[in-house]
């Protein structure tokens, strides 16, 4: 797989969901389901989803013990989706587990992302409430480092950070970015964001776009707007 852009289909029930992908005739955008459309509609969605075409990241950030991740994994595995995620503080005996899993008997496995600290966490309420006292740059630097040393395939990121990433872990190990925001446009409760061409230049592999594209007037001119400047 290389550069692309995943729409974040941030919806809470299969009717939305089909109709956004329907005004999409004839393209197969990579999506995005996460957690509240896969608990509003279960495994039914990935599997209605995938038999309409599209490639899938499953977002649902797994952290637990890593025998119950690795089971977890399996399952998910079994789904047929393109690339799913952790929380790499899980440990990195947990992501290990999880790429056991999520191998299937033939060998292919589904990309594996680690998340490394969420970008609503700040210096401060990693110090307050998890007492980590480094600076939170180098404590998502160590995490996407136990990421590639686990064996997995990339982090999730802010554009901002791709670069440093890729100098530090290799140019091989995906970034894949949200917060992604159109020179014009509004950037909501996003802090950092960067433009599809800015992403593209600082070497994200792949940007999550929710609200750009979904809420646009337009979605699929939206959708070709994010793909000439990243992609073309
Ligand atoms: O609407 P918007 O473009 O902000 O959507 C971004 C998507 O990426 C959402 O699904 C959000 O949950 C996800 N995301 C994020 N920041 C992270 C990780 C995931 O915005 N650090």
């Amino acid at each position: 797989m290389g550069k692309d852009v995943i729409i974040a289909l941030d919806f809470d029930s299969k009717a939305k969901t089909l109709a956004f992908l329907d005004q999409f005739t004839g393209k197969k955008p990579f999506v995005k389901i996460g957690m509240e459309l896969f608990y509003a509609e279960g495994p039914s969605i990935v599997r209605e989803v995938k038999a309409r075409g599209h490639k899938i990241f499953l977002d649902l950030k797994l952290h637990d013990i890593p025998n119950t991740v690795k089971k977890a994994m399996a399952v998910l595995s079994g789904l047929d989706v393109d690339m799913t995620n952790l929380h790499a503080a899980g440990t990195v005996r947990m992501m290990q587990g999880a790429l056991e899993g999520l191998t299937r008997p033939d060998g292919t496995r589904p990309l594996l992302i680690a998340v490394t600290q969420l970008t609503s966490t700040d210096q401060e309420s990693m110090e307050n409430d998890l007492l980590i006292k480094e600076p939170i740059a180098d404590v998502v630097m160590h995490y996407a480092s136990n990421a590639a040393k686990a064996g997995l395939d990339g982090v999730v990121c802010s554009p901002l950070e791709a670069g440093v990433v890729h100098d530090k872990c290799g140019k091989n190990f995906l970034t894949v970015t949200p917060g992604v925001r159109f020179a014009d446009g509004d950037i909501g409760d996003q802090k950092r964001v960067m433009t599809p061409a800015a992403a593209k230049e600082i070497g994200s592999d792949y940007i999550v776009v929710g609200r750009p594209i979904t809420a646009a007037a337009d979605p699929v001119a939206a959708y070709e707007r994010c793909v000439a400047e990243f992609v073309d």
